[in-house]
């Protein structure tokens, strides 16, 4: 009989068996001091593009004070217990009734992940005889409650709706032969890696030849896109057809929890039904007042969103104008893509650390295929045209050094915090 734990030891993954050179560095790095544009790293300022703070809130004063005199008046216990239990509150349930307000919806359901969340409300609402049609590029959470999924899964290619209409098609004609069953479409609002938009307004539309719900996950839309910052669905004109809008804090209101907006009926439904929540403590009265408190300023301070975009176009353009691919993204999520291996794009990013004091994420293989780097650039309200300036000026020569072959190391540098 095999040991669990020795089989784990022999082979950390495809990213863990990096561990001993890039722990604390390329994976696990720890930035310090204030959320802001720039933070230190291993003792140096960094201009930070990798946090998703998209409005700059932070280390907004507003924020920051209603964090404290929440957590200094409720401490982090406060409510004990799960909601149907002993743990709702007032608040609790006007934040619900305001994000359902803000996204047009009749209710909606807090929630204290959004992994866990996506996951739990698929694994509600579904059951063996429904489909689950999605896209291609789903988010992990989508992916991990498509698990929980008894029923039957039919995935279509990353944002086309002709193969959208195709998968629908077999989902149909398998739930006519089943004689029971429903349909529910997930796709994203803004796909986090390349930035660009689900064809939400497409699919909405196919709901004129095909019956199905549509859940969608708007983590990287809510607060960044549409006129009132309420998202993707907004911003394309379709928010009505979206049956189940979902957004996580941790992006734009730069906290934790998470929220599903729908039909009040349905809503309901999932607060009776979802295991995540059923069966877990409430989120603390801190993150609830301080949530309320980003959700009033990201209503009324559209200047943060409009600081946003101005930053957002000006990087892309200046990457744009020097010649970099930045993809499709029509968001503000920049991704620059980039040609080589997985050694000379850790060599890459540590100039950028060390030299030009540019701290950006890079995706590389196995997360996508061999021989490919992509940058991924977070721009945010707190940024600065000289954050622009410098971080285009780095990303210039620093491709040159690319191309010319300067990177070309034979392995990853070791750059490990600590030993293993
Ligand atoms: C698209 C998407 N969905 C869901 C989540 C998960 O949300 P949370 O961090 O609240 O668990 C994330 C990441 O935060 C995300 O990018």
């Amino acid at each position: 009989m095999g040991d669990i734990f020795e089989r784990l030891v022999k082979n950390y993954g495809p990213l863990g068996q990096h561990r001993e050179r890039a722990h604390g560095y390329f994976a696990f790095p720890k930035l310090d001091g204030e959320i802001s544009n720039r933070m230190n790293f291993r003792g140096k300022e960094m201009i930070v593009w990798s946090l998703n703070n998209y409005l700059g809130l932070a280390n907004h004063p507003e924020v920051r004070k209603t964090d404290a005199d929440a957590s200094a008046q409720y401490g982090l216990a406060t409510p004990m217990g799960a909601r149907m239990m002993s743990g709702n509150s007032d608040y609790h349930e006007q934040l619900e009734a305001e994000l359902a307000a803000f996204e047009e919806k009749e209710d909606s359901i807090l929630m204290n992940y959004g992994y866990q969340g996506i996951m739990s409300t698929i694994d509600a609402i579904c059951g063996r005889h429904d489909v689950i049609v999605y896209d291609a590029e789903a988010h992990a959470c989508i992916i991990d409650g498509l698990r929980l999924h008894p029923g039957h899964r039919y995935v279509f290619k990353h944002n086309d709706v002709e193969d959208c209409k195709k998968q629908l098609e077999r989902a149909t004609a398998l739930i006519e032969k089943q004689k029971s069953g429903g349909i529910l479409v997930i796709t994203e609002g803004v796909f986090g890696m390349a930035g660009d938009q689900g064809k939400l307004k497409e699919i909405v539309a196919l709901k004129s030849k095909f019956d199905f719900r549509l859940l969608v996950d708007d983590a990287h839309g809510f607060g960044t896109l549409g006129e009132r910052g309420a998202g993707a669905g907004e911003a394309q004109g379709c928010q009505d057809g979206i049956d189940l809008y979902f957004s996580t804090f941790a992006k734009s209101m730069a906290s934790i929890g998470a929220f599903m907006a729908g039909p009040k009926v349905i809503i309901d439904y999932i607060r009776y039904n979802i295991r995540s929540q059923i069966f877990a403590k409430s989120l603390p009265m801190p993150f609830v007042i301080g949530n309320l408190k980003r959700l009033e300023l990201l209503r009324t301070k559209p200047e943060l969103k409009n600081t946003l975009w101005k930053n957002a176009l000006k990087l892309q353009q200046g990457l744009k104008d020097r010649g970099f691919d930045i993809g499709n993204t029509d968001s503000v999520v920049t991704p620059v893509y980039m040609k080589g291996g997985v050694e000379e794009a850790t060599a890459m990013v540590m100039d950028l650390r060390e030299n030009y004091r540019i701290f950006c994420s890079i995706v590389v293989y196995p997360v996508i295929p061999k021989g490919h780097i992509i940058y991924r650039l977070i721009p945010t309200a707190s940024h600065t045209d000289q954050d622009i300036e410098e971080t285009l000026k780095a990303f210039s020569e620093t491709k040159e050094k690319l191309v010319a072959g300067e990177y070309k190391v034979s392995m990853i540098p070791d750059m490990a915090e600590k030993k293993f």
